[in-house]
């Protein structure tokens, strides 16, 4: 049985401040612990899930790192500063990051190897554009970036796939939960073919995109969706918890 996982992904929102504030709330209110639940801040807030760790439940990690350990590279994270600030996991390959950043899949792969060569869980994400879709193409283009975003690395069992079709990020306008599990469904075919039946069994593939209270359950009880990535949402605790408790809401 894979361990449902429930990331909320902040993006560039809240102070350190806030964030100590939320990680308060959210730890009050009551949830499941069947759920594995996570945070991925700016990287200036691991500061105050590091500082709470003792008397928190929430795991968390980064929103990028850079693919080497350390040097001359301004501007930059290194993947030991993370595991120094006590993340478990770090997003890579973003549709923001590709988009905006002109992140490309060979630059995820490096990132995504030494990530795992350090001892961080990389949850790589991927997804179709809406002319990729419409066109037909969104297997071909999700099939390549998983493909792409693993060349060169052994099964692992703690890492995570996110399947995120980009026009469904930051719109309000979801997946369908039946169009979700089957491209989920087709990325952990490549994976049984990649890493053998085992390790597809044991990887947790998400769902992300408008994700909120009131659709996450028809994510959930589909075969292959094994949790979800929560943009929008996930900023209040609430709202973030009513996804969490998503077996009674
Ligand atoms: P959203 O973002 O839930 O606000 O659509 C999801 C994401 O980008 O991870």
């Amino acid at each position: 049985m894979r361990r449902p996982l429930i990331a909320g992904n902040w993006k560039m929102h809240k102070t350190v401040r806030e964030a100590s504030e939320y990680i308060r709330e959210l730890n009050e209110l009551p949830w499941d612990d069947s759920v594995e639940v996570a945070v991925i801040p700016p990287f200036t807030c691991l500061f105050a899930f590091w500082e709470a760790r003792s008397r928190s439940r929430i795991r968390y990690g980064a929103q990028n790192m850079f693919w080497a350990r350390e040097g001359a590279f301004t501007g930059e994270i290194s993947p030991l500063m993370l595991l120094d600030l006590g993340c478990d996991y770090v997003l890579l390959g973003h549709s923001e990051r590709r988009q905006i950043m002109g992140e490309s899949d060979r630059m995820i792969n490096d990132k995504l190897r030494l990530a795992l060569e350090t001892g961080l869980l990389p949850i790589l994400c991927v997804g179709e554009t809406l002319e990729e879709r419409e066109s037909g193409k969104a297997k071909e283009v999700v099939g390549e970036q998983v493909r792409w975003g693993l060349q060169g690395v052994s099964p692992h069992p703690g890492l995570v796939i996110a399947y995120e079709p980009v026009w469904a990020i930051g719109t309000g306008v979801n997946a369908t939960a039946s169009d979700a599990q089957d491209m989920i469904r087709f990325v952990r075919d490549i994976i049984q073919k990649e890493w053998g039946a085992q390790a597809a069994q044991e990887l947790r593939i998400l769902y992300g995109g408008s994700v909120k209270p009131e659709n996450i359950g028809e994510f959930m009880v589909q075969d292959d969706i094994d949790g979800a990535l929560v943009g929008g949402a996930s900023l209040d605790p609430k709202v973030f918890a009513d996804i969490i408790n998503f077996r009674s809401t």
